[in-house]
């Protein structure tokens, strides 16, 4: 029988489980705006139970990549600070974390070269998330990194020997790229690198308020760091059905059911016990539910960044420090690949 990658997640969570140490993750965002809800469950939390659970984690906030979709990087280091206030105001320890950025890592940069070389134009071309990405993409020419970028991700991965890529469904051709390319060195130069495996999420896609793909730029996204009143108001506005009976049907009822999960993933609880207690209560007792939810659990995290944004000199000197580790494992990989290829 197929094992699927599900069926490898389960495996892989039950071997963290026994020997968290023999894991190292690497994942990471690019600085474009402030995390949300869609991150928080999607990836943060699972980062989060990981570190908490043993495995050492390294986090990348991903800079050079901002300019794979858009010619300049506005508000780039506004932009960096928020996301290390949103990573750890979410749980993510610094003291135990490794949080860097590309642009401060020359050595991760340099491995570009030889991945490239280990690739085909042909299967670029094929990845499905880089033409979404193109299609969805505000410039008028395709750049080369856009094209190559998922080669630096690689990069980012195999730079520290990474063996876990926690993802979402959509980075998985990106995964395909990195394993395939750490396969292809240790065949052609000896072995260097892990072959990392993806560690999919166990929580269902969180949808934006508008029923579509949750992301910043669609307007449809609660930010971790968003006030009460514009969650409560981005909720308000949200799309229902006209059935006032509320009730948890992903398959037919894509939109309330993604309210419904929004409040049961908030409140720790069953989506059908959320719903059920709803009722026939309609549209607007479900909203306000979901508001009230996602406003009492994100209210400790918010008051943490707020504080943690108040503080810059604090969060700099966070990533100052994962920056000169980041240098520090880049360098030792980077003599490695060097030797290697020489021999
Ligand atoms: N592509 C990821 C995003 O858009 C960010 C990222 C960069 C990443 N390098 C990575 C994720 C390596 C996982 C592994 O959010």
């Amino acid at each position: 029988m197929e094992t699927t990658l599900e069926d490898r997640s389960r495996e892989l969570e039950a071997r963290i489980a026994g020997e968290p140490g023999a894991f190292r993750i690497l994942t990471g965002d690019r600085p474009t705006g402030p995390l949300h809800l869609g991150h928080y469950f999607g990836t943060l939390a699972n980062r989060v139970r990981l570190q908490r659970a043993g495995v050492e984690l390294f986090v990348i906030v991903a800079d050079y990549q901002v300019l794979t979709d858009r010619d300049v990087a506005d508000n780039v280091s506004e932009h960096v600070d928020g996301l290390i206030a949103d990573y750890l105001a979410a749980g993510i320890d610094p003291s135990k974390a490794t949080i860097f950025r590309h642009s401060a890592v020359p050595a991760l940069n340099q491995l570009m070269l030889p991945f490239l070389s280990l690739i085909s134009v042909a299967e670029l071309s094929r990845n499905p998330t880089v033409k979404d990405e193109i299609g969805a993409s505000r410039q008028t020419s395709v750049s080369g990194l856009m094209f190559t970028y998922p080669v630096h991700q690689a990069a980012d991965i195999l730079f520290c020997k990474a063996n876990l890529v926690p993802v979402g469904k959509d980075q998985l051709p990106h995964q395909e790229i990195t394993r395939t390319i750490a396969r292809r060195f240790n065949e052609r130069y000896g072995p260097v690198f892990p072959v990392p495996d993806a560690l999919l999420s166990a929580v269902p896609t969180l949808l934006g308020t508008d029923g579509q793909k949750m992301s910043k730029s669609r307007g449809n996204a609660i930010a971790l760091s968003a006030t009460e009143d514009e969650t409560a108001r981005l909720i308000r506005r949200a799309v229902t059905d006209a059935d006032r009976h509320i009730a948890y049907e992903p398959e037919t009822r894509p939109e309330v059911s993604n309210l419904v999960q929004l409040a049961a993933l908030c409140q720790g609880r069953d989506p059908h016990a959320v719903a059920a207690e709803i009722g026939d209560g309609g549209a607007a007792a479900l909203k306000k539910v979901v508001a009230d939810s996602v406003n009492e659990f994100l209210r400790p995290i918010r008051a943490r960044r707020a504080e943690l944004m108040a503080d810059r000199t604090y969060l700099r000197g966070v990533l100052a420090a994962g920056d000169e580790h980041a240098n520090a494992v880049a360098d030792r990989t980077l003599d490695e690949v060097r030797a290697a290829m020489a021999s």
